[in-house]
């Protein structure tokens, strides 16, 4: 019997400060419940976010699919490197890790990867080929890049070195307020990251994401790059839609 619910997933999205999740309409890309969001627990060793993303899970009583976005390059299922979550990460199949707290199936993904697949499909890059990245201000710096519409998974461009440190360190939304950095300020930053972004990828379009793209307004006009530069359109929930689409696109034949 064909599964009336079978557009409805879980989306999860792990933070550096906040685990979120909601049902997801992977069809029309919306969010079918509220979000509930906890605390991203401290240490963030993999027991300890899984607990967290399991109560997520109950929340919501669930037993359907998850997906679930991570910070950090998930390469066969494994964080390789990390710079925001404890290292206690590294080397573990994160979904079998997530599964087996939860007891459904999860599939694990870049948190910008995920972004990026919600605004290509049904935000600000719905429509747009050619090169486009997506690149997401928050706890650090994520990038989603995709060429004629297809996800190139994992780039780490908020790792690129600018005058000797990772970009994420000089220009993400963390250091905006850890640093009391006013908008004109940061955004000279920003523009500073993505010039350097520029000369490296030649996008055709810059999709600005996480929290800060709801502010727009007070720092886009400091960004002098050639490539064309707009707010993402999902704001917040980018991660928890695009977390959803990674689950339904692993089931699709
Ligand atoms: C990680 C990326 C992640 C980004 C946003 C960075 O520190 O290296 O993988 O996408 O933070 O969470």
């Amino acid at each position: 019997m064909r599964n009336q619910n079978a557009h409805l997933i879980l989306g999860i999205d792990v933070g550096g400060s906040g685990v979120k999740g909601a049902v997801v309409d992977v069809r029309k890309g919306t969010l079918v419940t509220d979000r509930y969001r906890l605390k991203t627990p401290g240490p963030g060793d993999p027991k300890s976010v899984a607990q967290v993303v399991a109560r997520i899970v109950r929340h919501f009583v669930w037993r359907g699919p998850v997906g679930c976005g991570m910070p950090g390059p998930i390469k066969h299922g494994r964080i390789p490197v990390l710079s925001n979550l404890d290292k206690a990460w590294i080397g573990v199949d994160v979904a079998e890790v997530y599964s087996k707290a939860c007891g459904c199936r999860v599939t694990v993904i870049n948190d910008a990867d995920a972004a990026g697949l919600a605004e290509m499909r049904f935000g600000a890059g719905k429509k747009r080929d050619g090169v486009v990245v997506l690149t997401t201000f928050g706890t650090g710096i994520g990038t989603a890049v995709f060429v004629d519409k297809r996800l190139v998974p994992n780039t780490e461009f908020g790792q690129m070195e600018i005058n000797g440190k990772p970009a994420e360190v000089r220009a993400s939304a963390r250091v905006r307020k850890a640093r009391d950095l006013s908008w004109k300020a940061w955004g000279e930053r920003v523009n500073t990251y993505l010039l350097a972004l520029e000369n490296v990828l030649w996008p055709d379009l810059i999709i600005v994401g996480g929290g800060v793209s709801r502010k727009a307004s007070r720092f886009l006009p400091r960004i002098t790059t050639k490539a064309e530069v707009i707010p993402a359109k999902f704001r917040n929930e980018a991660g928890i839609v695009g977390a959803a689409l990674a689950a339904a696109s692993r089931d699709k034949p």
